[in-house]
């Protein structure tokens, strides 16, 4: 049995770009007993997001979801022990498939049976960008909402493997990436994610 299982998430709005080809490189090095699962998000579009916390007409315990992407994505995501978050910088963040898939998180924590919150503590969270600024302080906006995400959980966080490029195939020119990439995956004593700015309070 395999010990780790691989979910790459996949969100830019174009199939063969300069993220997907980071990760790829960097799931290369991945040991063979190390389960890899693709998703691309465009291939299983989700709904707009809907808050329905505070809705009086409806129960506040959201049914599990049956047969739809929205189901083969929560199934996935509670499949695997590491989720990489593959993602372009898009204005300076996430793009807007992976923030849905990111803002679903929210309705599975409604679904009690799921106990999502200690579910998604037990995992480990990655992010891979590809961005066109030489400044690789662009990302920070992504970087900080990868972290923070995983330090509501808590999740461990392995952080983000970041790369310059703007037409796809760039990305394989940037030879920092490509030699980042090659251990990317292999860190060990991955760290519990915290939040930069001490302890948050999130109300219900
Ligand atoms: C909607 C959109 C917004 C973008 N915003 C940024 C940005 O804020 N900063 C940046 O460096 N590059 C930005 N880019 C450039 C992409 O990050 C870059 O082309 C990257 O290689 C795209 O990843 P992909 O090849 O995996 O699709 C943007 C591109 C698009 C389409």
């Amino acid at each position: 049995m395999a010990t780790r299982k691989f979910l790459f998430v996949h969100g830019s709005a174009r199939p063969d770009g300069n993220t997907a080809m980071l990760a790829r490189k960097a799931a290369e090095q991945l040991p063979a007993d190390v389960e890899q699962r693709w998703i691309e998000l465009a291939d299983h579009p989700l709904p707009d997001f809907q808050d329905l916390r505070h809705d009086d007409t409806t129960p506040r315990a959201r049914p599990r979801p049956e047969g739809d992407n929205e189901a083969l994505l929560l199934d996935a995501t509670l499949a695997a022990t590491d989720i990489v978050i593959a993602s372009p910088l898009y204005w300076y963040s996430l793009s807007a498939t992976v923030k849905r898939y990111l803002d679903y998180w929210d309705a599975w924590l409604e679904t009690p049976e799921l106990d999502f919150k200690a579910e998604l503590a037990k995992r480990t969270l990655w992010g891979v960008t590809a961005l066109a600024d030489r400044n690789e302080a662009a990302a920070d906006p992504l970087v900080g909402t990868l972290l923070n995400t995983a330090a509501f959980f808590p999740m461990r966080f392995g952080g983000v493997l970041l790369g310059n490029g703007t037409r796809p195939g760039h990305v394989l020119d940037d030879t920092e990436a490509m030699a980042r990439a090659k251990t990317f995956f292999a860190r060990e004593d991955i760290p519990v994610a915290r939040f930069p700015f001490g302890s948050s309070e999130y109300g219900e």
